[in-house]
């Protein structure tokens, strides 16, 4: 499994990766996909087995601890010389999850934050991903102001 970071022609497909892993409220569409891509190519991470692609990871960076749902929609809220990198999603194709995709892609985003001196990073998730998220340091700040797709969802940040 190789992680690096994806071509235009590859947001197609992460479409697609997309539709499978979130409900129709919730999954970015491919034209917010590709709005994204134009602001921030290099917050974008693909998972790729034998050639294929199977997961990816993105979201734009702020200046924020919280992650508001104006930012999914809005590409050009991107903040380059934000303190923090955002998880908008972390997907993995449904055959291919439980293998230590989303994990590899996980620690490649904190790596690349890493190495662009950021502060940490920021997510919203549900209560059932709290402890994958708390795997790598995250804290829970509370229940979050996000209706996002209409769920429940929790501040996550990771402070380095
Ligand atoms: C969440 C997701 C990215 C994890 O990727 P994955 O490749 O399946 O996860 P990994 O194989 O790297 O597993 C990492 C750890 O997280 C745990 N985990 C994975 N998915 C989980 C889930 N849905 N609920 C609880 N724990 C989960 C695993 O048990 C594993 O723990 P372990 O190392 O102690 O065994 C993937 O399941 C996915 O794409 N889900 C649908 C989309 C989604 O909900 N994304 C997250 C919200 S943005």
């Amino acid at each position: 499994m190789e992680i690096i970071q994806p071509q235009k022609k590859d947001i197609q497909k992460l479409a697609f990766i997309e539709a499978d892993c979130f409900p129709l409220a919730e999954a970015a569409s491919y034209s917010d996909l590709k709005a994204r891509y134009r602001a921030f190519p290099e917050n974008f991470l693909i998972a790729k087995e034998e050639g294929k692609i199977v997961g990816f990871i993105n979201g734009n960076t702020t200046n924020q601890t919280i992650l508001e749902d104006r930012f999914y929609e809005d590409a050009s809220l991107h903040d380059p010389s934000g303190a923090y990198m955002c998880v908008f999603g972390i997907d993995v194709e449904p055959p291919y999850q439980g293998r230590g995709i989303g994990k590899a892609l996980m620690r490649a985003y904190i790596d690349l934050a890493k190495s662009r001196k950021k502060k940490g990073i920021v997510l919203t998730c549900k209560k059932r991903l709290k402890p994958f998220y708390e795997s790598f340091g995250f804290t829970c700040l509370g229940q979050s102001q996000s209706t996002h797709g209409g769920a429940l969802w929790y501040d996550m940040l990771l402070a380095f």
